[in-house]
């Protein structure tokens, strides 16, 4: 495992990490959830992920229990919530990024979790209802409590982010320092042309997610939707089409057969492939059993295999 910089901080984040959507509490109970940190982190993971609306707010109590469990020493691990859509019904404490929610929102968090700090905190979306400069203040007013060491921001338009850069830079306020973006072989555009100047002109680090977009870039939905699949659980059913589509299945068999000749798994090869982009500082895994981390994390010996004439071949895939 290697540990990149998160963009100009000077954290430095596994090359891969673990996230709780879907799965925790969901697929994943406390007993579950401890086996997989434990085998991402004898993988070398240091970066575990989650948010407050994740099984609403029980992904954190699952996470946090097994933190506790686990008892591993607070500094050699880091940990993320994001805010955003809020627990409640209430005017004022959904769909924002106001600074009343925001600051009962990491108290929430850390109750859950049972931890007093988090490391990483993200806006989960962007909130277009309140300025920036009250969302950029709050944050940097949490930072400041010590109730988080970073912030970012979660699929911010390029523009909203530099707002946030300048407001903060313009006062002298904690900067957000990274994006959690979506970023896999079907989802590319955002990554790689529009926040090409984020990287370029300010060095943001990325936290990306859905590697495998959701488990098709397994191959496992080549033949329809598995039981037990993501694809089959209830509340989910706004993925299938995607999971389905005939147009990316092809893409997916092609990719396998580019997979099986480098003797990887195809879950490997798309992992393996977001890693060789260095605007990538982690890319968080996401998986219902630990048999899936297992391999996901063996993606790293795919890296060196992936050769100029490899990429071209999954380019010209992709296409
Ligand atoms: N910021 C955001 O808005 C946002 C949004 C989404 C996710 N995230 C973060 O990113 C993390 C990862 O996203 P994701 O879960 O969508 O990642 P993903 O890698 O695209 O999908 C993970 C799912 O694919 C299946 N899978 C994983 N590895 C497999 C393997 N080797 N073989 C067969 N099936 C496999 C599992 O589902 P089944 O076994 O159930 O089929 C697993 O839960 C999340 O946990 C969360 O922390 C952030």
């Amino acid at each position: 495992m290697e540990y990149r910089y998160l963009g100009r901080s000077g954290i430095r984040v596994s090359e891969l990490s673990l996230g709780s959507w879907v799965t925790f509490h969901k697929q994943v109970d406390v007993d579950h959830a401890v086996e997989m940190m434990s085998a991402a982190r004898d993988a070398g993971v240091n970066f575990f992920d989650n948010a407050e609306v994740y099984a609403k707010g029980k992904s954190e109590e699952v996470m946090g229990a097994a933190l506790k469990k686990l008892g591993w020493r607070r500094g050699s691990y880091l940990v993320s919530s994001k805010f955003y859509w809020g627990m409640h019904e209430g005017i004022n404490e959904k769909d924002t990024l106001n600074r009343k929610y925001l600051m009962e929102a990491i108290d929430g968090s850390l109750q859950r979790f049972g931890l007093d700090h988090l490391d990483l905190i993200f806006c989960h979306r962007p909130d277009p209802h309140t300025p920036i400069e009250e969302t950029v203040w709050a944050m940097h007013n949490i930072i400041e409590s010590g109730k988080a060491i970073y912030w970012g921001t979660s699929e911010w338009s390029a523009q909203e982010i530099v707002a946030a850069i300048e407001i903060a830079e313009r006062h002298h306020l904690h900067k957000p320092m990274m994006e959690q973006p979506q970023y896999n072989m079907f989802h590319r555009q955002v990554f790689e042309v529009e926040y090409a100047r984020l990287f370029r002109d300010y060095g943001y680090g990325t936290t990306t997610w859905s590697p495998l977009a959701s488990g098709l870039l397994t191959g496992k939905y080549n033949d329809g939707i598995p039981d037990g699949s993501r694809g089959s659980l209830k509340g989910y059913e706004w993925l299938r089409e995607q999971l389905t589509d005939p147009k990316l299945i092809k893409k997916v068999k092609q990719l396998s057969t580019v997979a099986g000749d480098l003797g990887a798994s195809t879950a490997q090869l798309a992992i393996a492939w977001l890693l060789k982009n260095t605007n990538v500082s982690t890319v968080i895994t996401g998986a219902s059993r630990v048999e899936q981390v297992k391999e996901n994390m063996k993606a790293l010996d795919v890296v060196p295999k992936l050769t100029d004439d490899v990429m071209e071949t999954i380019e010209k895939i992709l296409e």
